[in-house]
């Protein structure tokens, strides 16, 4: 009986060892993002995104684009690691992330990715026109809700979250979506054209406006 006491409290205590180094270690990890990512991920804005309850395939997705910026390296640096199987590469061009993603290891990123993608959903606090965001409703729900689904706070089928986010940041991905910096998944790109092509540029900032109006209260 002691004996078993002995060594299950040793093994708790081992157990416990570990797991505050596993968490140190992400801490560590996690400690030059939340800089500026903000603590959990939720970012002072407003160029700079929330990362907070995106999926891990997403997640790890944007920082291994960032890290392997031609288009074949990208490819097969996910094709030859099983844990990425689910992760399609999408390139995307930037102005600071391709730098610092070159820093960290695939398992580092694993352990980055599901550190963020544990987190609240953050819903940045920032103002937007009424008017705005019923027209971003409608344009929402006939353009974009079949993937961005619950009103943009879904991160099913790893498309990214959009509720909450920073409206200059959704903007700037807009723009590189629509110049071609950033590319995306094909059937995005006939349902965004379709909605510039009936609605103008305008309807950007109407979704930005719907987007930034979804929080907390609304659930
Ligand atoms: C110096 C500020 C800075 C630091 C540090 C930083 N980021 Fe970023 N991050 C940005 C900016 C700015 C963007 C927008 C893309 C760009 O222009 O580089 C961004 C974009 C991203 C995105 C894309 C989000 C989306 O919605 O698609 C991810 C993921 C990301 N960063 C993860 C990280 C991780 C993980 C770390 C830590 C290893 C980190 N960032 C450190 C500034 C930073
Ligand atoms: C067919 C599914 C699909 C449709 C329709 C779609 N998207 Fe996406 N979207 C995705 C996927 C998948 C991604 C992730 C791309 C990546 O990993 O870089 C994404 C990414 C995004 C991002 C980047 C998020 C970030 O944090 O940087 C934005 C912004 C976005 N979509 C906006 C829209 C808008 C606005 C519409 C409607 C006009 C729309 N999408 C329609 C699938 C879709």
């Amino acid at each position: 009986m002691l004996a078993l006491f002995k060594f299950s409290s040793l093994t708790a205590f081992l157990l416990a060892a570990l797991a505050v180094s596993a968490d140190n270690e992400t801490n560590m990890l996690t400690g030059t993002c939340i800089v500026c990512h903000g603590d959990s991920g939720a970012s002072a804005g407003p160029a700079i995104p929330n990362l907070s309850s995106m999926s891990p395939n997403y997640l790890m997705g944007a920082m291994l684009a960032y890290k392997y910026e031609n288009k074949d390296d990208l490819k097969q640096a996910i094709d030859s690691d099983d844990d990425f199987q689910d992760v399609e590469a999408f390139t995307r061009e930037s102005t600071i992330m391709n730098r610092i993603a070159k820093g960290y290891s695939e398992a580092e990123i694993k352990a980055i990715a599901k550190y963020f993608s544990e987190q609240k959903l953050y819903f940045a606090k920032q103002s937007h026109s009424q008017e705005n965001s019923q027209a971003g409703r409608e344009l929402h729900e006939k353009y974009c809700a079949s993937c961005h689904e619950a009103e943009g706070k879904s991160s099913e089928g790893d498309s990214g979250v959009l509720a909450g986010q920073w409206k200059p940041y959704f903007l700037y991905s807009m723009t590189d979506f629509l110049d071609g910096n950033r590319q995306m998944p094909k059937k995005m790109k006939i349902k965004l054209n379709k909605m510039i092509a009936g609605s103008g540029k305008q309807s950007l900032e109407e979704l930005a406006d719907y987007y930034a109006s979804i929080s907390n209260s609304l659930e």
